[in-house]
């Protein structure tokens, strides 16, 4: 039997595969021939279950750090690079594989209690990643935040502001659960209860005892004790002035027949319209 060198193979593999080049992480628990050769000590208890998909600047660090109070929800390390978030689906790090990504997570000291999440916002804008996560965690639960995208575009030029510097509802592969926003922002508590109740993560936490409004910061904080808040940094609700009129209207007619599409897309999917939607629909007409 003959055959050419390694890289002379691969690289002829790849010329009739070409699809092949760009890998798909499968998780190897969900096939025995994967399983029996992969380490002993590795366990695929080490992947979340669930995902909050962004998308950015709709306020997903918020709902991060308010996940991670309750005491049966676990989220990855922070990443020195990337902060909070793994982006694993979305970039080049997934070219790193299942390894790099299962040592963002500690191995679960309860399997059906525990709930290991990580966020990424940029999983909502990224074609590729529904495949991707959907080939290694085709069980996960789906979390996307909505807000009204002329407020979403908004904060996203302030925040590239702030940067010096000069957003895809996909087809969900278990269920999807869409948060709307601008209640996340005014009545986090509510918005953590429903949560709770999509994920069926027990114990239930309280939030309405856990936050607490902070005048001086303008946004709900991690109630400490005697009297004292731990708030989001100063990149998480800015100071600026409102939007103009103008840019209000332009906006909105911008994004008019993206927002009706949302909505004919969410009646479909039989989900509860965000308030935002109904107003901004509301007005325009
Ligand atoms: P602004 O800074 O433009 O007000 P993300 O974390 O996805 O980048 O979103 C940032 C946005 O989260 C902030 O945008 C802010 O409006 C919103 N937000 C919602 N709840 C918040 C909270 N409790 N503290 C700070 N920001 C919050």
């Amino acid at each position: 039997l003959q055959t050419l060198p390694p890289v002379r193979l691969a690289q002829k593999y790849f010329q009739i595969f070409p699809d092949e080049r760009d890998p798909l992480w499968q998780n190897p628990c969900h096939d025995k021939r994967h399983k029996d050769i992969w380490s002993k000590e590795k366990t695929c208890d080490r992947l979340p279950k669930f995902l909050v998909i962004g998308p950015q600047k709709t306020g997903t660090t918020a709902l991060h750090s308010f996940l991670a109070l309750h005491p049966a929800i676990t989220s990855s390390f922070p990443s020195p690079v990337t902060f909070e978030e793994v982006q694993f689906f979305s970039g080049p790090n997934y070219q790193r594989g299942i390894d790099w990504y299962m040592d963002f997570f500690p191995v679960p000291s309860n399997v059906s209690t525990d709930f290991l999440f990580e966020k990424s916002a940029n999983y909502f804008d990224t074609e590729v990643a529904p495949k991707r996560a959907a080939a290694l965690l085709p069980r996960a639960k789906i979390i996307s935040i909505l807000i009204n995208p002329a407020d979403r575009a908004y904060s996203w030029y302030q925040h590239q502001r702030a940067h010096q510097d000069p957003v895809a509802l996909n087809y969900t592969f278990h269920e999807l659960l869409i948060v709307d926003g601008v209640q996340l922002r005014s009545s986090p508590a509510q918005v953590m209860d429903g949560i709770q109740k999509f994920l069926g993560v027990t114990p239930y936490y309280n939030y309405t005892q856990a936050l607490t409004f902070d005048e001086s910061k303008g946004f709900w904080c991690q109630k400490l004790e005697a009297g004292r808040t731990r708030c989001l940094g100063k990149s998480k609700g800015r100071k600026y002035p409102e939007m103009s009129l103008e840019s209000r209207v332009f906006l909105s007619e911008y994004y008019r027949e993206q927002n009706v599409e949302l909505l004919r897309m969410l009646k479909r999917l039989g989900q509860p319209l965000p308030i935002w939607l109904r107003d901004e629909l509301h007005n325009a007409s």
